[in-house]
């Protein structure tokens, strides 16, 4: 069946979902809009306005946010407006002219105490400034009733900075490194998230959805992982919570069940192992 080319407006194209969505470009029909903050602030009502009205696209997808975690507990008020203020920004003026919003948000705005995978229905306790206003962003972005919110999980990509290149960097440096070891939950491509967004588009079925790659694990297995893909002679030490504190509180269980989406757009999401390797194989070119 023949796709129909749809307008998307990116926002935050310059961090790693947003490349993974350029990247796509040259291989679907649609028409992008790629924005970071230098081309469109999503805190500015009047700009957002103003390329709502000219654009008119059919969605918004939204991968700008305050990411940095740890530096949210004290950057509050920033995490705030662009995690939430600015999502209803975007949601509000999207709606003005027909269009929909397609919202990243994560599975930091559940408490992360049960080990079963979590329906999109669960009980919602965030447990960090991250998670609280990342929840504050998806109901606003539900107000939209052209909303798609996929909640994703330890995501990670050739682009920017995250944890497969923070280990690789360090296991070219060290013999031995600690990684929490009783955290669990799944590492996602982003590049996987990026085409996931897409079909979501091209047939919509409003409402929140659940998406990482499948399988479970700690941080310090994904760690091992990444070093043994990636050549890389570094033993992880298995270490606990309390042996490296940080500011923002982490959930102990980030396990969600991805059945929704994949029933709903007929995808057969990839193991994670399967993606990182796609991943460290690019990293390595
Ligand atoms: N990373 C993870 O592990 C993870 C896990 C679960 C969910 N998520 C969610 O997934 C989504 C994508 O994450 P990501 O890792 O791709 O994020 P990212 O790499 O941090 O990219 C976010 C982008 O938004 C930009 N931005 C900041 N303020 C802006 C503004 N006022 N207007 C427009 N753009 C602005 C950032 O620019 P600067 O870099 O200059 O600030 C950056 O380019 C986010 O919603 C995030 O909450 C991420």
């Amino acid at each position: 069946m023949a796709v129909n080319k749809l307008t998307l407006l990116v926002t935050g194209a310059n961090g790693q979902l947003g490349n993974c969505l350029r990247e796509l470009e040259p291989i679907v029909p649609h028409k992008f809009i790629f924005t970071d903050v230098a081309e469109l602030d999503i805190t500015n009502a009047e700009a957002v306005r103003h390329i709502m009205e000219s654009a008119q696209p059919a969605y918004v997808i939204n991968c700008a946010a305050y990411t940095a975690v740890d530096k949210a507990e004290s950057d509050k008020d920033l995490a705030k407006l662009l995690n939430a203020t600015a999502v209803q920004i975007l949601a509000d003026e999207a709606q003005k002219v027909g269009a929909g919003i397609v919202h990243v948000s994560t599975d930091y705005v559940l408490k992360g105490d049960n080990p079963e995978p979590q329906n999109e229905d669960a009980p919602t306790e965030p447990q960090s400034v991250y998670g609280i206003t990342k929840l504050q962003g998806e109901k606003f972005a539900a107000a939209n009733y052209k909303h798609i919110i996929i909640r994703t999980s330890w995501l990670y990509s050739i682009y920017g900075n995250n944890f497969v290149k923070t280990m690789r960097r360090l296991g070219a440096e060290k013999s031995e490194i600690g990684v929490v070891a009783d955290q669990w939950g799944s590492p996602t491509s982003a590049h996987d998230l990026a085409k996931a967004i897409l079909v979501a588009v091209e047939k919509p079925v409003y409402g929140v959805y659940n998406f990482a790659n499948e399988g479970v694990t700690n941080w310090a297995i994904f760690a091992e992982e990444i070093m043994r893909m990636s050549g890389l002679d570094c033993s992880i030490k298995h270490i606990t919570t309390e042996e490296y504190p940080t500011p923002a509180k982490r959930p102990q269980y980030s396990i969600m069940n991805k059945a929704k989406f994949a029933n709903c757009y007929g995808v057969i999401i990839a193991e994670w192992e399967h993606s990182l390797e796609n991943v460290i194989k690019q990293l390595d070119k």
